[in-house]
C-alpha cells in the first residue's frame, strides 16, 4: 500500500491514532468519572454500541493509509473489553502500523500481560496518581490499593513490554505531595513517570485553573531534591518534555498541555468506541464512520478528509474569547 503523506489545515500530518475500545471503567477518578456522574457513563456505554474488532481493524486501516503508524488502545478502561490480544495482533498485522500501545488503570493486567505481549504490545502505560494508599482510594474511586498498582507495574517493568509509563496527574491541593515519592519509587528502574496538568476535558470534573499546578513549579519541586537536564525531544509530536537525571538514574516527563500548549506539533486522531473520529480532545463534535466501515474506498475518502480539514488547537487558544460553548466531550469517551 503507498502510504501518502497528508496534512491538516495546519500543516501537521496524522501519525498517532488512539482508540477508545468501551466509555466504561470501574475506577470513579474525580478528573475523569467522579462516582456522582456515573450515569454519564452508563447512558453511553450501551456495549451493543461497541464497534466489533473487525470494524475497529478497518477504522485503523483507513488511518494508516493517511499515514498513522501509532495506536494507543484506551477507554475507559480497555482491559474491560475481553480477547483484546485478538484485536491487537489483527492491528499489528495492518501495513504501516508500527506501534501499539495500552493505556490502563492496571488493575486487570496480570492475567493478561503476557497473552497481550505476545500477540504484539510494544508499550503500556498506566495510570498511578498517588502512592499513598487512602490518597489513591480516594483519587481513583476504588478499593483498589496504590500497593496492588505498583506490584502490576514491577509485573510490568519485569516483563519483555518495550517501555512501560506512569501517567500522573497533579492536582494543586491534592496530590503534589506525592511527586517525589513517585518519582523516588521508579528511579534506577525503566519505568518512567510523566506528571500532566490537570486538563480542562469534558464537563463533569468540576476544572479549575486554581487546581493546576503548573509543571514550572512541578519542577521546582523536583529541583529541590535531585539534579536534572531536559533531553532533546526523540519525535516531533511528543507530548512530554523529557529530562534525564544527572546522576543517570532515569528519565521523567512533563505534560504542560495548560502552560504550554503543544497544539502546533499535534498529529493525533482519536476513534470513540462506537466509531466517532474526533480530531482533538476537546472538540464537541466528532465524524461518524460507522455508516462507511463495509466500504473500504469511501472510508477512505472520509477519513482524508476529515484530516484534511482539521484546524483544532484548542489548548492554545484556551483563553480566547471564541473558543466553543458547546458540551465538551467526556475523557472516558474521547480516550485519553
Ligand atoms: P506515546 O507518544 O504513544 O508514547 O504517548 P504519550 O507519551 O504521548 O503519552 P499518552 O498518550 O499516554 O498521553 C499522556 C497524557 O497526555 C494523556 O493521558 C493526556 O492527559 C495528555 N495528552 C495526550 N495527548 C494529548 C493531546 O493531544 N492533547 C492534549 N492536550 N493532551 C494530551
Ligand atoms: N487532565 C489530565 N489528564 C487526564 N486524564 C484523564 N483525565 C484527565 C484530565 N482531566 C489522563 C489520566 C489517564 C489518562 C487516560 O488520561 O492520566 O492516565
Ligand atoms: Fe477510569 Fe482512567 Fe478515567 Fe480513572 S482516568 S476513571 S482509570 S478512564
Ligand atoms: Fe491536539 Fe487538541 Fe490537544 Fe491541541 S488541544 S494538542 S490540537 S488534542
Amino acid at each position: 500500500m503507498n502510504h501518502e503523506p497528508l496534512t491538516d489545515q495546519l500543516d501537521r500530518p496524522c501519525k498517532d491514532l488512539r482508540i477508545s475500545v468501551t466509555n466504561r471503567c470501574q475506577f470513579r477518578c474525580r478528573y475523569c468519572l467522579p462516582a456522582e456522574h456515573v450515569d454519564v457513563m452508563r447512558a453511553q456505554s450501551a456495549p451493543e454500541n461497541n464497534l466489533s474488532f473487525e470494524e475497529i481493524t478497518a477504522s485503523v486501516a483507513a488511518f494508516a493509509a493517511i499515514g498513522v503508524t501509532k495506536v494507543r488502545l484506551t477507554g475507559g478502561e480497555p482491559l474491560l473489553r475481553k480477547n483484546l490480544k485478538h484485536l491487537i495482533r489483527d492491528i499489528k498485522a495492518i501495513d504501516g502500523i508500527e506501534d501499539i500501545a495500552l493505556t490502563t488503570n492496571g488493575a486487570l493486567l496480570p492475567p493478561v500481560l503476557d497473552d497481550l505481549i505476545a500477540a504484539g504490545l510494544d508499550r503500556i502505560t498506566i495510570s498511578l496518581d498517588a502512592i499513598d494508599d487512602d490518597l489513591f482510594k480516594e483519587i481513583t474511586g476504588t478499593k483498589h490499593t496504590a500497593k496492588e498498582i505498583l506490584d502490576v507495574i514491577e509485573l510490568c517493568n519485569q516483563s519483555s513490554i518495550k517501555q512501560v509509563k506512569i501517567n500522573t496527574v497533579v492536582q494543586k491541593g491534592v496530590n503534589e505531595h506525592q511527586v517525589l515519592p513517585i518519582l523516588d519509587h521508579f528511579r534506577n528502574s525503566r519505568v518512567v513517570v510523566r506528571f500532566i496538568e490537570f486538563m480542562d476535558v469534558g464537563n463533569i470534573n468540576k476544572w479549575q485553573e486554581a487546581k493546576v499546578l503548573p509543571s514550572a513549579e512541578v519542577l521546582k519541586i523536583i529541583e529541590k531534591h535531585a539534579d536534572f537536564e531536559s533531553k532533546t525531544p526523540t519525535s516531533k509530536g511528543e507530548v512530554a518534555k523529557r529530562y534525564g537525571f544527572s546522576d543517570g538514574s532515569g528519565e521523567f516527563g512533563m505534560i504542560s498541555s495548560i502552560s504550554q500548549p503543544f497544539c502546533s506539533d499535534c498529529n493525533r486522531a482519536r476513534l470513540s468506541s462506537d466509531g466517532q473520529v474526533f480530531t482533538c480532545l476537546f472538540t464537541a463534535q466528532g465524524h461518524d464512520l460507522k455508516p462507511l466501515l463495509n466500504q473500504p474506498k469511501e472510508l477512505n475518502d472520509f477519513v482524508k478528509d476529515i484530516w484534511q480539514q482539521r484546524d483544532d488547537q484548542y489548548s492554545a487558544q484556551r483563553h480566547n474569547e471564541t473558543k466553543t460553548q458547546l458540551p465538551k466531550i467526556e475523557m472516558f469517551v474521547m480516550g485519553g
